[in-house]
């Protein structure tokens, strides 16, 4: 029996997971609201604010998971990459309670641990390798094959802007607030999808980008706002389907491709934009057209959680990868 605590703090989030035996026991997430009123994550508000949810957060998955930390194994922690400010509050709470409890440390790769997620013991079927990922978040956009655990190359990347960075920015042009995949996700259901196009650049390979989409829809906006000043506000939901069918479309053309090209007959997304209610509709679409099998996680593990950082950590610890106290935390 494996009992793993994990921490997560790369962004603006602080979390704490306990896992048994690679099924999640507590999971608890404390989001800072403080970043709302900015428009994005401001880094020294967000290691203040970690710094005051560390403790609480932990000491609730513990007691969620109704376990003593005499019963904790090992301390699984994100060490990369993130905000050097967040990171440095996660990885000194795991090191101390690690030191504190004598148990060893096991260090994680947050992106790694978004698509770790998918085995998460749920009693759910788990995908099988070779499959692939697209892993989809406000900083990452990455097409992934996995031919093991930690065997993962790196097929497409973005050039430029994530995914979630472009929905997040589309959004806060229509002034939708931050961070704006979820409204945009919500308020897409009552639009037309086809009102509006915008184009998508030809990009080489499996690789994307998405500066140029959020220019046109700037520019498209700038020019109507002309003509008529009310015309976000009589057009909100019809441009946030649009925009996301724009999106969708061109995340999902190049994995189809790289299933195509690489004979793989399983697909996953994972990171916060794989909560979007269209990527998974469309990957179901794309798989049962093929006859391919889709792996689309609970909505709990697809933001910023320590559950993913917990199955990343166990499955480490498994093969006796520890991690060494005087590890500092990277960025990139
Ligand atoms: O993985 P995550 O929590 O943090 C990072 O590591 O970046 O991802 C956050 C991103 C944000 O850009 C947010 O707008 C986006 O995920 N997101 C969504 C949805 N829920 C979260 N984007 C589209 N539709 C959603 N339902
Ligand atoms: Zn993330």
């Amino acid at each position: 029996m494996t009992t793993i605590l994990a921490i997560e703090s790369s962004c603006d989030d602080t979390s704490a997971a306990v896992l048994r035996d690679r099924r999640v026991l507590s999971n608890v997430i404390a989001s800072q609201k403080v970043h709302e009123q900015y428009g994005g994550v401001v880094p020294e508000l967000a290691s203040r604010a970690h710094q005051q949810n560390i403790v609480p957060v932990v000491d609730t998955a513990l007691r969620q998971a109704g376990i003593g930390k005499e019963e904790v194994d090992a301390v699984g922690f994100t060490r990369g990459p993130g905000l050097l400010g967040s990171l440095l509050v996660g990885v000194s709470f795991a090191k101390s309670f690690a030191t504190a409890i004598g148990k060893p440390l096991v260090e994680v790769n947050h992106l790694q641990a978004h698509v770790l997620s998918h085995f998460i013991d749920r009693g759910e079927p788990m995908p099988q390798f070779p499959f692939i990922c697209l892993l989809v978040s406000g900083g990452h956009t990455q097409i992934l094959l996995l031919r093991d655990y930690f065997d993962i190359t790196v097929l497409g990347t973005t050039i430029d802007d994530a995914a979630g960075e472009a929905i997040d920015k589309a959004a806060k042009i229509m002034d939708l607030g931050y961070p704006g995949g979820p409204v945009i996700d919500r308020l897409a259901k009552e639009g037309n999808a086809d009102a509006f196009t915008f184009a998508t650049p030809h990009i080489a390979g499996y690789d994307y980008s998405f500066s140029g989409i959020k220019t046109s829809f700037l520019y498209f906006l700038r020019d109507r706002l002309k003509e008529d000043p009310d015309f976000i506000e009589k057009h909100k939901a019809d441009l946030c389907a649009s925009i996301q069918k724009t999106i969708v479309g061109f995340l999902l053309k190049k994995v189809e491709r790289a299933a195509l090209d690489n004979h793989v007959r399983q697909l996953a997304i994972a990171g916060g934009v794989s909560a979007n209610s269209l990527l998974r509709s469309e990957l179901q679409r794309i798989c049962q057209k093929h006859h391919w099998q889709a792996f689309i996680p609970p909505f709990s593990f697809c933001t910023d959680n320590a559950a993913m950082v917990g199955i990343a950590a166990t499955l480490k610890y498994e093969h006796g990868e520890y991690a060494d106290i005087s590890l500092p935390p990277y960025t990139r």
